[in-house]
């Protein structure tokens, strides 16, 4: 029986240090030793580091054996190890022993009850504060791999719209305002351009994380005759680290993929916004498809356009993801702290958030079908083409620019009152307002003329977008 006077009291089955405290352990179910268990296991999330964790443990023996620092029969003993392990959290998944901390120590507990003794042997010269920084870079290498992939995909579907998309119409806006007509063709290709930054923060990301820890050991370097050089090359990275406190306390290749990825997550939310805007009923540019839209449970008319709504959601969470990783790197000494354990979570969810919305963009761009007569409708709806009178007045009639604007705006006017489109106003009211307007000026107050005026370098001109689909085809390797 418990005696319960006592400051602090045993509990049975939690094993060494696991006593209640008395002052404040009332509202713990369990004492002080579970609760460490509990706080200190990365297991529950590590795991998904099973692949990683694994090539650099046959990296490192296989390195400790051409050195001479372990026997060429241990090695091998660990090698077949590693190999049956890895088989076996392919098939059944990672045992999750809290008492074992983590993937390192699981992985390393198993290879003891397979081959005994010379699992021992693994560990030398090397800690698991290296051994984690090289397991997570493989990782975040890996993801920005795919990240890559899922924008040229994304990328692919963009190009292949635009190219159909050329020469339609649409009005353009700033502030959500109709402000001049553009193709729909030229508005895809800007989402193009957004991504292939992206795609280049990824690949920039990953070229400054080509070089392995492994072999700094716990902060300090070893003792032993380790060949770093050659655990790097084994490992696919161009060389090693060259500070051991660096290469122990350095996250920055998890910030720098984050940061990469709440970029890129920032692109696709407003892209996601745009197409629930235009899937609108006033707006009505867009048809998304089905199989990434659902019903309302109460509303049979409704189709939501759920998977671009959760794409602009969950653009919150991954840039979270990086504020947390910032925040908990903040402030800390050289070189490792626990508090890096918590480096994985935000990774990893924001990894899974954002290949899942690369993914679901992609379905959405390749499937939706837009409705260009709508657009088109709308762009000449708003007028749109007022720049393009002011732009004929400057170029046929010498008009200064400022003046030019001017008389727009009053034909504008003029529009608005009457209740018709810029270029459905009669002549004769144009000359009203101002006489060195003449009948040739409907030709430039047609939404097809205006795009297609718009062919400077980079314009909106079918001509242009043409081109620029081109280069982004050869880009992307379409055309081969
Ligand atoms: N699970 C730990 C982590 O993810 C591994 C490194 C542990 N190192 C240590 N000195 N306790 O950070």
């Amino acid at each position: 029986m418990r005696a319960t006077a006592r400051v602090t009291e045993k509990r049975e089955g939690d094993g060494i240090g696991a006593y209640s405290n008395a002052m404040w352990g009332g509202r713990f179910a369990a004492g002080p030793g579970a609760i460490m268990r509990e706080i200190n296991a990365s297991i529950p999330f590590d795991k998904a580091l099973w692949r990683e964790d694994i090539a650099g443990s046959r990296a490192h023996a296989a390195m400790l054996a051409a050195q001479g620092i372990i026997s060429g029969e241990d090695a091998a003993a660990i090698d077949a190890g590693l190999a049956l392990i890895a088989q076996e959290y392919e098939l059944e998944g990672v045992p999750e022993d809290w008492d074992l901390e983590d993937i390192h120590m699981t992985t390393e507990s198993r290879l003891g009850e397979l081959i005994g003794a010379a699992a021992g042997r693994l560990h030398t010269a090397r800690s698991r504060n290296d051994q984690v920084a090289t397991d997570f870079r493989l990782w975040v290498r890996a993801a920005c791999e795919r990240a890559e992939a899922g924008l040229a995909a994304l990328q692919r579907a963009l190009v292949t719209r635009a190219g159909e998309h050329a020469a339609d119409i649409m009005p353009g806006f700033t502030h959500l305002q109709t402000a001049q007509p553009v193709t729909l063709g030229h508005h895809l290709l800007a989402y193009y351009e957004m991504l292939r930054r992206d795609r280049s923060r990824f690949a920039a990301a990953r070229a400054r994380m080509a070089e392995c820890p492994l072999g700094s050991a716990a902060l300090a370097g070893t003792g032993f005759p380790i060949d770093r050089e050659a655990t790097a090359k084994a490992l696919g990275f161009a060389r090693p680290t060259a500070n051991s406190l660096d290469s122990v306390s350095d996250r920055d290749f998890a910030l720098d993929y984050l940061s990469a990825a709440a970029q890129c997550a920032l692109h696709l939310s407003r892209l996601a916004e745009e197409l629930i805007l235009w899937a609108s009923q006033p707006f009505g540019f867009v048809r998304l498809p089905d199989a990434l839209s659902t019903g309302s449970s109460i509303m049979p008319q409704k189709k939501n356009p759920d998977a671009a709504e959760l794409v602009r959601g969950h653009s919150g969470r991954i840039a979270g993801a990086l504020v947390s990783l910032m925040v908990t790197m903040k402030g800390l000494p050289l070189a490792y702290s626990k508090d890096m354990q918590d480096d994985k979570p935000p990774v990893f969810e924001a990894a899974g958030l954002l290949e899942l919305s690369l993914a679901a963009m992609a379905g959405m761009i390749a499937d939706s079908s837009f409705d260009t007569a709508r657009m088109r409708a709308a762009a000449e709806a708003g007028f749109a083409t007022a720049t393009d009178l002011a732009d004929w007045l400057v170029r046929e009639a010498g008009v200064p620019f400022r003046e030019a604007h001017h008389i727009a705006g009053a034909a504008v006017k003029l529009a608005e009152e009457r209740g018709t489109a810029l270029d459905a106003l009669p002549l004769a009211d144009l000359r009203a307002i101002d006489a060195r307007i003449d009948e040739r000026v409907f030709a430039a107050l047609s939404v097809e003329n205006s795009v297609a005026a718009r062919a400077s370098y980079g314009g909106t001109a079918p001509t242009r977008v043409r081109e620029q689909v081109e280069a982004a085809r050869q880009e992307l390797g379409m055309d081969d």
